[in-house]
């Protein structure tokens, strides 16, 4: 496997790939979490998905382990997974491709084509979770700041959605240090969304979709 695409991307980017051998122990280091469907997973520096790949696949494994048997829980409990699979890359086509390689994995354990609700809807997720920005400026691509999705399953095939800043995030440390002003206060008082969503179904966010190809939304 190729570690590197090119010298001048390692020497302007830091462009170099985690083998697979070392994702997985890195991976176990946290094996619980990696298991848990809604555990949420952030690679600030993502790549084409050498983290995000493996950590999908094993929330799929579990999926199929608790909801194998039944066909809409797995269809609901797949796109879930996949909800909580985030990432913040640089390089266009690095993002491309990380959303094409995540949208693979689940396309192949689902057996679902282009026509399928399920594949539109994980499409736009993709185009939600994997932002093409600068995870240092917290800033996407056209210069707005990043915001991500909190996306949870309220069971019978809807979710909820909520969207909070990432700048305001990864503050979190600074907020809760007990010598900051904040300490005080409750987390629920400085993390407030910046939007809450309706309960959307699978439907809805196949709807939101627009394009042909993860890569290109
Ligand atoms: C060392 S590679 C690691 C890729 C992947 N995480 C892996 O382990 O295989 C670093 C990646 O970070 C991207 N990158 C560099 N600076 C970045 C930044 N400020 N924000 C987001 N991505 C960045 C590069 O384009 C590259 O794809």
């Amino acid at each position: 496997m190729n570690l590197i695409k090119s010298k001048k991307r390692v020497s302007d980017h830091g462009e170099v790939f985690t083998p697979p051998w070392l994702v997985e122990k890195m991976l176990d280091l946290v094996k619980g979490e990696t298991e848990r469907i809604d555990a949420r997973f952030l690679e600030p520096a993502c790549g084409s998905g050498n983290f995000l790949v493996p950590v999908l696949q094993r929330k799929l494994a579990a999926v199929e382990l608790k909801f194998g048997k039944s066909d809409f829980e797995k269809r609901h409990y797949s796109l879930l997974a996949l909800m909580c699979t985030y990432g913040v890359e640089l390089l266009p086509d690095n993002i491309a491709e990380c959303r094409t390689n995540l949208l693979e994995i689940l396309v192949d354990y689902m057996k679902i084509d282009e026509s399928d609700d399920l594949y539109k809807a994980a499409s736009y997720v993709l185009s939600q979770n994997l932002v093409h920005g600068d995870a240092m400026t917290m800033r996407a691509q056209a210069g707005q700041p990043i915001s991500f999705a909190e996306w949870g399953y309220l069971g019978k095939g809807k979710y909820q959605r909520r969207d909070f800043r990432f700048d305001v995030l990864t503050g979190s440390s600074a907020f809760s240090a007990e010598d900051s002003l904040f300490a005080h206060l409750g987390k629920h008082e400085i993390f407030l969304p910046i939007k809450i969503y309706s309960p959307m179904s699978m439907r809805d966010l196949a709807g939101a979709f627009v394009g042909d190809a993860p890569g290109g939304v």
